[in-house]
């Protein structure tokens, strides 16, 4: 968590309102909310909970039950590491899992500093670059875990 409070927009709770007696109306809100803040703020779950009468709970079974969802607010940089077919066979799994020990964050998690965070994607249709990666639409490609340390390197650079 990084710690930042967001209020419920007025343009969500007419959404809820809207959508409040129909069926599958839980998932239809969390889309909204996500699409608005970029993840799933806890206080904006909290009000979520109360005004649809649903326990936090359920709140939460779903939103971690779906990888699409965002529990933190992304990272200035988004590390995209493909494991589509082409990219897993020639090592994604491990690119992905030297990302997460040098960041210290799990897949759909997010640095501290809110700099980094990493996301496991589909074919970005670079194949032939397999394994790869896109960094905020920069493609890195052919990785190995040798890699890693380097672009994090190069990012943290920047800041
Ligand atoms: S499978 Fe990774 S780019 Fe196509």
């Amino acid at each position: 968590m990084n710690g930042t409070t967001e209020q419920m927009t007025p343009e969500i709770r007419a959404f809820i309102e809207e959508w409040k007696s129909k069926p599958g109306n839980l998932i239809m809100v969390l889309h909204k909310v996500q699409q608005t803040y970029g993840y799933i703020p806890r206080d904006v779950a909290i009000e979520t909970s109360k005004l649809l009468d649903v326990p936090l709970a359920k709140i939460y079974g779903v939103v971690t039950f779906y990888n699409f969802f965002k529990l933190q607010k992304a990272g200035k940089y988004i590390i995209q590491v493909c494991l589509g077919t082409a990219c897993y066979l020639r090592g994604g799994d491990d690119v992905i899992k030297e990302f997460e020990k040098q960041l210290g964050i799990g897949v759909n998690g997010t640095t501290a500093d809110g700099l980094f965070s990493i996301e496991a994607v589909r074919c970005i249709g670079c194949c032939g670059l397999a394994p790869a990666a896109v960094i905020n639409g920069e493609v890195h490609g052919k990785l190995t875990t040798k890699d890693v340390a380097g672009i994090i390197a190069k990012y943290r650079e920047l800041g």
